[in-house]
């Protein structure tokens, strides 16, 4: 079964082709050289870009696959969370297309792509991976940070939804932030520190840089310390790491940017280890799943790995870095579980995008 997939939520103009569960490619255009100057995406100015590159990119996506429009058989889009005016230019492509190529649609939420992502082949087939369930899912991006319980889903297949959203697997939220996603505190302390968007990359780099000689230069708070909390909270620690540094003269600041960098990385990566922790002790699953923009990092990625083998589980991470942040691969991959159990949307023209869209 041949899949289009698009994925529009934020600044990425993204297009897929897969194969069932195997992707022929994966396009990504990315918009940060015009948010950067912003310190952030600007709603406005991404929702032209995809405008304008929705097309190309989807073109581009058929062509590196050798795969006609008229070979699809199902469409599949984000339809939430992310920004709205985002969303819409993907949503109203895929219904365009489907409706003018008689395709069937699937409608994808786009944390649950973000953790199906895991399950992903490439052309020739691997990683072959055998994923235990129930697993335990860490996402984390710049729009969220979610502790996820992963169970298959039992119940009976069903009728084709109106809105065509319903889980392939049953998702438990059990822990999520309050406030700030663990990505937005990074880019946040970024654009503090002069260091443009997104932020993460960049932190990342410093973070390792040579000159890091004390990573925990500021005292930041050590949040939501009541082990019976699995949830996350960093807007404290922006808000302190905002304060403490807000009257540094520019010259400090520059001298200190990457013990700075290193700072608000550690205590990020502290509290997601922490909760996580928990979480994995509480809910005691058979494996760990993990995905989003953060997990890009490869300091995060060392220690999940770390603390995996501490708990003794399996632990699965995008097997490529371009998996962990946004693309439509992970939404492909997501509609051909849906497409298995029949989960199309049943009134093209009644599909709308849903920015807040719970798991
Ligand atoms: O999943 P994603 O592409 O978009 C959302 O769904 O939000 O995640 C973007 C976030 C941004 O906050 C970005 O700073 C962060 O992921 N990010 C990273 C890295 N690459 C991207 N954070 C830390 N280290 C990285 N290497
Ligand atoms: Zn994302």
């Amino acid at each position: 079964m041949k899949i289009l997939a698009i994925e529009t939520s934020c600044d990425d103009t993204c297009a897929a082709v897969l194969d069932d569960d195997k992707i022929l490619s994966n396009v990504i255009s990315s918009q940060t050289d015009l948010h950067s100057k912003w310190g952030g995406v600007v709603p406005d100015i991404a929702k032209r870009a995809h405008q304008e590159r929705i097309m190309p990119v989807i073109e581009t996506a058929l062509n590196r696959a050798r795969v006609k429009i008229e070979s699809i058989e199902v469409i599949a889009v984000t339809i939430g969370p992310g920004l709205a005016i985002a969303l819409g230019v993907g949503v109203n492509k895929a219904k365009e297309l489907a409706l003018k190529y008689k395709k069937k649609l699937i409608a994808v939420n786009h944390i649950e792509g973000h953790m199906l992502v895991n399950l992903a082949k490439n052309k020739n087939g691997n990683p072959k991976r055998e994923i235990q369930f129930p697993s335990l899912a860490l996402t984390v991006s710049g729009g969220h940070t979610k502790i996820v319980l992963v169970k298959r889903n039992k119940s009976p297949l069903h009728p084709p939804l109106t809105r065509g959203v319903k889980s392939v697997f049953d998702y438990e939220v059990v822990g999520e932030t309050l406030d700030d996603a663990a990505g937005e505190a990074l880019d946040k302390a970024a654009k503090l520190l002069g260091l443009g968007y997104p932020g993460g990359p960049v932190i990342e780099r410093l973070s390792e840089s040579n000159s890091v000689n004390n990573k925990s230069l500021l005292n930041l708070p050590k949040s939501l310390q009541d082990k019976n909390v699995l949830d996350y909270s960093f807007s404290g620690l922006k808000t302190s790491f905002y304060y403490q540094i807000k009257d540094w003269p520019k010259e400090k600041v520059s001298k200190n940017l990457a013990n700075l960098a290193a700072t608000i990385q550690e205590a990020v990566f502290e509290q997601l280890l922490r909760k996580y922790k928990l979480a994995i002790e509480k809910y005691k699953p058979k494996s760990l799943l993990c995905g989003g923009g953060v997990m890009a990092n490869l300091t995060l990625r060392k220690r999940i790995r770390k603390l995996a083998k501490e708990v003794n589980l399996p632990i699965w991470l995008p097997f490529k870095k371009e998996l962990n942040t946004d693309n439509a691969a992970m939404i492909g991959v997501a509609a051909y579980y849906k497409a298995k159990r029949r989960e199309f949307v049943k009134e093209i023209e009644k599909l709308d995008r849903d920015p807040r869209a719970a798991l």
